[in-house]
């Protein structure tokens, strides 16, 4: 095991399944791993930054040596005010070396200190990108075994007119009905979807 601070940055929008894989192989060879979501104010993720941490938070529990945590501006000043020695990144294809390759170069003349480590998830997960994962669940299609279970459910949650209707029934009886009429419906459409 390396000895050490590791980062493995990211917007996470939403977590794959290839994130995970990526987070338990770097558990596994250093210390300490910090999965760093960027804090991007010019980008409109679908996943808000406190939805994303805590989505993170929970696929993470397991890890004894895995925390989340969240940064702006540059991520090798952040880095380095954590005292980390390395920057995790992961690379599925040969497409991601030229993006991954400059960055890390970038990053090494920004902070010679700070070495990138690149590693590869399963090629199970090859394909799998948290932009296709949004694009095919917008469009209504299936991501299951792209995502974990946990993600699923939310990207469900935002997509999914039935909930979103569900939603806004329960708004409508909160204002013209008592609440006990309120669970009722709610429960018998909740038994409805299931
Ligand atoms: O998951 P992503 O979107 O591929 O992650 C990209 C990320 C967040 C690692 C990268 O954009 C980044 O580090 N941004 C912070 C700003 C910065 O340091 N830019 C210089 C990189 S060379």
């Amino acid at each position: 095991m390396h000895k050490g601070l590791a980062i493995y940055p990211g917007s996470f929008d939403p977590p794959t399944n290839g994130h995970l894989d990526l987070i338990g192989r770097g558990a596994k060879i250093f210390e300490e791993l910090v999965v760093a979501i960027l804090r991007n104010p010019e980008k409109s993720p679908m996943f808000s930054l406190p939805e994303r941490l805590e989505m993170l938070r929970q696929l993470t529990a397991e890890f004894g040596n895995v925390r989340i945590d969240t940064f702006d501006g540059l991520m090798v000043e952040y880095a380095k005010s954590a005292q980390a020695t390395c920057i995790l990144r992961g690379i599925r294809a040969i497409s991601d070396y030229e993006y991954e390759l400059q960055m890390a170069l970038m990053n090494r003349k920004l902070e010679p200190t700070l070495e990138t480590v690149f590693m590869m998830p399963a090629d199970k997960y090859s394909y799998v990108s948290s932009r296709l994962v949004r694009e095919v669940a917008q469009a209504g299609g299936p991501v299951k075994g792209l995502v974990p279970e946990v993600v699923e459910e939310k990207l469900r949650e935002k997509l999914d007119p039935a909930y979103k209707l569900r939603d806004v029934r329960i708004m409508e009886m909160t204002e013209s009905h008592g609440g006990s009429e309120l669970d009722r419906r709610d429960r018998k459409m909740r038994k409805r979807k299931a």
